[in-house]
Protein backbone atom coordinates (compact mmCIF):
# COMPACT_ATOMS: atom_id res chain seq x y z
CA UNK A 1 0.00 0.00 0.00
CA UNK A 2 1.38 3.75 -0.77
CA UNK A 3 0.13 6.82 -0.69
CA UNK A 4 0.72 8.33 -3.83
CA UNK A 5 0.61 11.73 -5.77
CA UNK A 6 -1.01 10.72 -9.12
CA UNK A 7 -0.75 13.35 -12.10
CA UNK A 8 -4.10 13.25 -14.12
CA UNK A 9 -3.45 12.08 -17.78
CA UNK A 10 -6.93 12.44 -18.87
CA UNK A 11 -10.59 12.27 -17.39
CA UNK A 12 -12.87 11.56 -20.13
CA UNK A 13 -16.95 10.78 -20.34
CA UNK A 14 -17.65 7.74 -21.35
CA UNK A 15 -21.64 7.24 -21.07
CA UNK A 16 -24.25 8.87 -19.11
CA UNK A 17 -22.41 10.19 -15.65
CA UNK A 18 -19.58 7.72 -16.43
CA UNK A 19 -16.26 8.81 -16.65
CA UNK A 20 -12.83 7.54 -17.53
CA UNK A 21 -10.07 8.43 -15.59
CA UNK A 22 -6.05 7.78 -16.31
CA UNK A 23 -3.75 8.51 -13.76
CA UNK A 24 -0.11 8.58 -14.50
CA UNK A 25 3.00 8.60 -11.95
CA UNK A 26 5.73 6.24 -10.69
CA UNK A 27 4.56 2.99 -9.57
CA UNK A 28 7.70 1.02 -9.47
CA UNK A 29 7.11 0.79 -5.51
CA UNK A 30 3.70 -1.00 -5.52
CA UNK A 31 4.18 -5.17 -4.29
CA UNK A 32 0.65 -5.10 -5.70
CA UNK A 33 -1.46 -2.88 -7.43
CA UNK A 34 -4.66 -4.70 -5.13
CA UNK A 35 -8.02 -3.83 -6.26
CA UNK A 36 -9.03 -0.83 -5.44
CA UNK A 37 -7.66 2.69 -5.06
CA UNK A 38 -9.15 4.95 -2.51
CA UNK A 39 -8.74 8.50 -3.53
CA UNK A 40 -8.76 12.13 -1.68
CA UNK A 41 -11.01 14.51 -2.97
CA UNK A 42 -10.08 17.99 -2.19
CA UNK A 43 -12.93 19.41 0.61
CA UNK A 44 -13.87 16.15 1.69
CA UNK A 45 -12.48 14.16 4.81
CA UNK A 46 -13.05 10.48 4.06
CA UNK A 47 -11.52 9.36 0.44
CA UNK A 48 -13.69 7.51 -2.23
CA UNK A 49 -13.18 3.57 -2.79
CA UNK A 50 -12.76 3.17 -6.66
CA UNK A 51 -12.07 0.12 -8.36
CA UNK A 52 -8.93 -0.60 -10.98
CA UNK A 53 -10.34 -1.01 -14.02
CA UNK A 54 -6.76 -1.01 -15.80
CA UNK A 55 -3.08 -0.64 -14.77
CA UNK A 56 0.59 -0.44 -16.13
CA UNK A 57 4.05 0.27 -14.63
CA UNK A 58 2.67 3.81 -14.34
CA UNK A 59 -0.67 4.07 -15.35
CA UNK A 60 -3.82 3.46 -13.42
CA UNK A 61 -7.12 3.87 -15.16
CA UNK A 62 -10.36 4.33 -13.31
CA UNK A 63 -14.39 4.31 -14.77
CA UNK A 64 -16.45 6.04 -12.11
CA UNK A 65 -19.80 6.66 -12.01
CA UNK A 66 -21.34 10.38 -10.85
CA UNK A 67 -23.35 9.55 -7.70
CA UNK A 68 -23.21 12.49 -4.97
CA UNK A 69 -20.59 15.49 -4.34
CA UNK A 70 -17.44 13.73 -4.32
CA UNK A 71 -17.50 11.83 -7.52
CA UNK A 72 -18.97 14.81 -9.28
CA UNK A 73 -16.02 17.21 -8.12
CA UNK A 74 -14.12 14.37 -9.04
CA UNK A 75 -15.40 14.55 -12.94
CA UNK A 76 -14.60 17.99 -12.74
CA UNK A 77 -10.91 17.57 -12.72
CA UNK A 78 -8.41 18.04 -15.80
CA UNK A 79 -5.51 17.07 -17.07
CA UNK A 80 -2.42 18.18 -15.47
CA UNK A 81 -3.90 18.21 -11.98
CA UNK A 82 -2.77 16.03 -9.28
CA UNK A 83 -4.75 13.64 -6.65
CA UNK A 84 -3.25 11.99 -3.41
CA UNK A 85 -4.30 7.70 -4.24
CA UNK A 86 -3.94 5.30 -1.60
CA UNK A 87 -3.09 2.50 -4.08
CA UNK A 88 -2.59 -1.30 -3.36
CA UNK A 89 -5.44 -1.97 -1.27
CA UNK A 90 -7.89 -5.37 -1.52
CA UNK A 91 -7.63 -8.58 -2.87
CA UNK A 92 -8.60 -8.78 -6.52
CA UNK A 93 -10.80 -11.88 -8.14
CA UNK A 94 -8.74 -15.46 -7.85
CA UNK A 95 -8.39 -15.78 -11.61
CA UNK A 96 -6.47 -19.52 -11.30
CA UNK A 97 -10.28 -21.26 -9.63
CA UNK A 98 -11.38 -20.86 -13.07
CA UNK A 99 -10.39 -23.00 -16.26
CA UNK A 100 -13.74 -21.56 -18.19
CA UNK A 101 -14.32 -18.11 -16.26
CA UNK A 102 -17.64 -16.17 -16.69
CA UNK A 103 -17.72 -12.37 -15.72
CA UNK A 104 -20.68 -11.07 -14.21
CA UNK A 105 -21.01 -6.75 -14.33
CA UNK A 106 -23.93 -5.13 -12.86
CA UNK A 107 -23.67 -0.89 -13.97
CA UNK A 108 -20.28 0.13 -12.95
CA UNK A 109 -19.29 -3.10 -11.79
CA UNK A 110 -18.36 -3.41 -15.41
CA UNK A 111 -15.00 -1.23 -14.14
CA UNK A 112 -12.33 -4.27 -12.99
CA UNK A 113 -13.67 -6.28 -15.33
CA UNK A 114 -11.33 -4.69 -18.56
CA UNK A 115 -8.09 -5.63 -16.33
CA UNK A 116 -9.71 -9.08 -15.68
CA UNK A 117 -10.79 -9.90 -19.12
CA UNK A 118 -7.00 -8.71 -20.16
CA UNK A 119 -4.98 -10.77 -17.69
CA UNK A 120 -7.01 -13.55 -18.98
CA UNK A 121 -5.89 -13.27 -22.47
CA UNK A 122 -2.78 -13.10 -21.30
CA UNK A 123 -3.53 -17.07 -20.42
CA UNK A 124 -5.20 -17.39 -23.22
CA UNK A 125 -8.26 -17.72 -22.49
CA UNK A 126 -11.39 -15.36 -23.57
CA UNK A 127 -14.05 -15.08 -20.96
CA UNK A 128 -17.76 -15.09 -21.18
CA UNK A 129 -19.60 -12.37 -19.45
CA UNK A 130 -22.32 -11.15 -19.40
CA UNK A 131 -22.87 -7.40 -18.80
CA UNK A 132 -26.38 -5.79 -17.15
CA UNK A 133 -27.67 -2.04 -17.01
CA UNK A 134 -30.71 -1.02 -17.13
CA UNK A 135 -30.97 0.89 -20.39
CA UNK A 136 -28.56 0.85 -23.03
CA UNK A 137 -27.24 4.15 -22.45
CA UNK A 138 -25.25 2.79 -19.09
CA UNK A 139 -23.66 0.19 -20.83
CA UNK A 140 -20.07 1.48 -21.37
CA UNK A 141 -17.46 0.68 -23.88
CA UNK A 142 -18.90 -2.56 -25.02
CA UNK A 143 -16.58 -2.59 -28.37
CA UNK A 144 -13.68 -3.09 -25.77
CA UNK A 145 -14.71 -5.00 -23.77
CA UNK A 146 -15.82 -7.60 -26.84
CA UNK A 147 -12.26 -7.26 -27.96
CA UNK A 148 -11.26 -9.66 -25.12
CA UNK A 149 -14.62 -11.47 -24.29
CA UNK A 150 -17.36 -13.03 -25.32
CA UNK A 151 -20.16 -10.33 -23.89
CA UNK A 152 -23.67 -10.80 -23.69
CA UNK A 153 -26.01 -7.85 -22.80
CA UNK A 154 -28.79 -7.39 -20.70
CA UNK A 155 -30.78 -4.13 -20.30
CA UNK A 156 -33.82 -3.68 -17.89
CA UNK A 157 -35.77 -1.58 -20.27
CA UNK A 158 -34.49 -4.08 -23.23
CA UNK A 159 -33.14 -1.32 -24.87
CA UNK A 160 -30.31 -3.36 -26.00
CA UNK A 161 -29.77 -7.23 -25.68
CA UNK A 162 -31.34 -8.90 -23.43
CA UNK A 163 -34.60 -7.75 -22.07
CA UNK A 164 -34.42 -8.04 -18.33
CA UNK A 165 -31.38 -8.36 -15.15
CA UNK A 166 -28.38 -10.52 -15.23
CA UNK A 167 -29.48 -13.57 -13.25
CA UNK A 168 -33.04 -14.21 -15.42
CA UNK A 169 -30.38 -13.87 -18.60
CA UNK A 170 -28.24 -16.27 -16.95
CA UNK A 171 -30.77 -18.78 -16.86
CA UNK A 172 -32.05 -18.59 -20.09
CA UNK A 173 -28.14 -18.47 -21.52
CA UNK A 174 -27.07 -21.37 -19.63
CA UNK A 175 -23.84 -20.85 -20.85
CA UNK A 176 -20.95 -22.98 -20.17
CA UNK A 177 -18.94 -21.74 -17.61
CA UNK A 178 -17.21 -23.30 -14.78
CA UNK A 179 -16.74 -20.72 -12.00
CA UNK A 180 -18.02 -17.00 -11.65
CA UNK A 181 -16.64 -13.63 -10.95
CA UNK A 182 -19.00 -10.71 -10.01
CA UNK A 183 -19.17 -7.30 -9.15
CA UNK A 184 -22.08 -4.81 -9.37
CA UNK A 185 -25.23 -3.74 -6.99
CA UNK A 186 -25.69 -5.64 -4.12
CA UNK A 187 -28.57 -6.63 -4.98
CA UNK A 188 -27.83 -7.97 -8.27
CA UNK A 189 -25.14 -10.12 -6.39
CA UNK A 190 -27.36 -11.72 -3.53
CA UNK A 191 -29.64 -13.25 -6.54
CA UNK A 192 -26.41 -14.33 -8.47
CA UNK A 193 -25.58 -16.12 -5.43
CA UNK A 194 -29.07 -17.49 -4.62
CA UNK A 195 -28.73 -18.84 -8.43
CA UNK A 196 -24.97 -19.95 -8.07
CA UNK A 197 -22.69 -20.35 -5.15
CA UNK A 198 -19.51 -21.24 -7.39
CA UNK A 199 -17.99 -17.57 -7.86
CA UNK A 200 -16.37 -14.91 -5.97
CA UNK A 201 -18.34 -11.11 -5.73
CA UNK A 202 -17.14 -7.89 -5.33
CA UNK A 203 -18.51 -6.29 -2.43
CA UNK A 204 -19.12 -2.44 -1.88
CA UNK A 205 -19.27 -0.33 1.34
CA UNK A 206 -18.99 2.95 2.67
CA UNK A 207 -15.44 2.81 3.83
CA UNK A 208 -13.46 5.02 6.43
CA UNK A 209 -10.04 4.21 6.57
CA UNK A 210 -9.84 1.50 3.19
CA UNK A 211 -6.68 -0.49 4.67
CA UNK A 212 -8.28 -2.23 7.73
CA UNK A 213 -8.08 0.00 10.50
CA UNK A 214 -10.93 1.36 11.27
CA UNK A 215 -13.70 -1.63 11.03
CA UNK A 216 -15.75 0.86 9.55
CA UNK A 217 -16.39 -1.45 6.57
CA UNK A 218 -17.15 -5.31 8.57
CA UNK A 219 -19.52 -7.13 6.50
CA UNK A 220 -21.45 -10.32 7.90
CA UNK A 221 -20.03 -13.60 6.71
CA UNK A 222 -20.51 -17.67 7.59
CA UNK A 223 -16.77 -17.34 8.71
CA UNK A 224 -18.08 -14.36 10.98
CA UNK A 225 -16.94 -10.43 10.50
CA UNK A 226 -14.82 -9.64 7.55
CA UNK A 227 -13.63 -5.94 6.28
CA UNK A 228 -14.77 -5.29 2.91
CA UNK A 229 -11.24 -3.41 2.43
CA UNK A 230 -8.99 -5.83 4.18
CA UNK A 231 -10.00 -9.39 3.27
CA UNK A 232 -12.26 -7.91 0.42
CA UNK A 233 -13.55 -6.45 -1.64
CA UNK A 234 -13.59 -9.93 -2.95
CA UNK A 235 -15.68 -13.00 -1.44
CA UNK A 236 -16.50 -16.07 -1.81
CA UNK A 237 -20.34 -16.32 -2.87
CA UNK A 238 -21.03 -19.29 -0.64
CA UNK A 239 -19.78 -17.28 2.41
CA UNK A 240 -20.99 -13.49 2.19
CA UNK A 241 -24.68 -13.09 4.36
CA UNK A 242 -26.62 -11.28 1.63
C1 LIG B 1 -14.21 -1.49 -3.13
C2 LIG B 1 -15.06 -0.48 -3.84
C3 LIG B 1 -14.88 -0.28 -5.20
C4 LIG B 1 -15.66 0.66 -5.88
N1 LIG B 1 -15.45 0.81 -7.22
C5 LIG B 1 -16.15 1.75 -7.88
C6 LIG B 1 -15.89 1.98 -9.28
O1 LIG B 1 -15.03 1.33 -9.89
N2 LIG B 1 -16.60 2.94 -9.89
C7 LIG B 1 -17.57 3.68 -9.23
O2 LIG B 1 -18.19 4.52 -9.85
N3 LIG B 1 -17.84 3.47 -7.93
C8 LIG B 1 -17.14 2.54 -7.25
N4 LIG B 1 -17.40 2.36 -5.91
C9 LIG B 1 -18.44 3.18 -5.25
C10 LIG B 1 -17.89 4.57 -4.95
O3 LIG B 1 -16.96 4.47 -3.90
C11 LIG B 1 -19.03 5.52 -4.55
O4 LIG B 1 -19.91 5.67 -5.63
C12 LIG B 1 -18.48 6.88 -4.19
O5 LIG B 1 -17.72 6.79 -3.00
C13 LIG B 1 -19.61 7.87 -4.00
O6 LIG B 1 -19.05 9.10 -3.58
P1 LIG B 1 -19.86 10.47 -3.72
O7 LIG B 1 -19.19 11.47 -2.88
O8 LIG B 1 -20.08 10.80 -5.15
O9 LIG B 1 -21.27 10.07 -3.15
P2 LIG B 1 -21.81 10.36 -1.69
O10 LIG B 1 -22.30 11.77 -1.66
O11 LIG B 1 -20.85 9.88 -0.66
O12 LIG B 1 -23.05 9.38 -1.73
C14 LIG B 1 -24.06 9.46 -2.72
C15 LIG B 1 -24.95 8.23 -2.61
O13 LIG B 1 -24.18 7.04 -2.87
C16 LIG B 1 -24.20 6.13 -1.78
N5 LIG B 1 -22.85 5.56 -1.64
C17 LIG B 1 -21.69 6.25 -1.44
N6 LIG B 1 -20.64 5.42 -1.36
C18 LIG B 1 -21.13 4.17 -1.52
C19 LIG B 1 -20.55 2.88 -1.51
N7 LIG B 1 -19.24 2.68 -1.32
N8 LIG B 1 -21.36 1.82 -1.68
C20 LIG B 1 -22.67 1.98 -1.84
N9 LIG B 1 -23.28 3.19 -1.86
C21 LIG B 1 -22.54 4.26 -1.70
C22 LIG B 1 -24.58 6.99 -0.59
O14 LIG B 1 -25.25 6.23 0.40
C23 LIG B 1 -25.51 8.04 -1.20
O15 LIG B 1 -26.81 7.52 -1.35
C24 LIG B 1 -16.65 1.42 -5.19
C25 LIG B 1 -16.82 1.23 -3.82
C26 LIG B 1 -16.06 0.28 -3.16
C27 LIG B 1 -16.25 0.08 -1.71
S1 LIG C 1 -12.71 1.03 5.84
FE1 LIG C 1 -11.59 0.99 7.71
S2 LIG C 1 -11.48 -1.14 8.12
FE2 LIG C 1 -12.38 -1.07 6.13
Amino acid sequence: MEDLILKIKSNEKVGTDIYHMVFEGDLSSLDDIGEFVNIEIPGYYLRRPISVMEYSKNTIEILYKVLGHGTNDLSKFKAGETLKVLVGLGKPFTLSKAKKPLLVAGGIGVAPMFRTIREYNEKGIRPLMVYGARSKDDIVLLDELKKGADVYVATDDGSLGFHGNVVSALKELKLDYDYYFACGPQIMLKFLSMYDQNGEVSLEARMGCGFGACMGCSIETTNGPKRVCKEGPVFDASEVKF
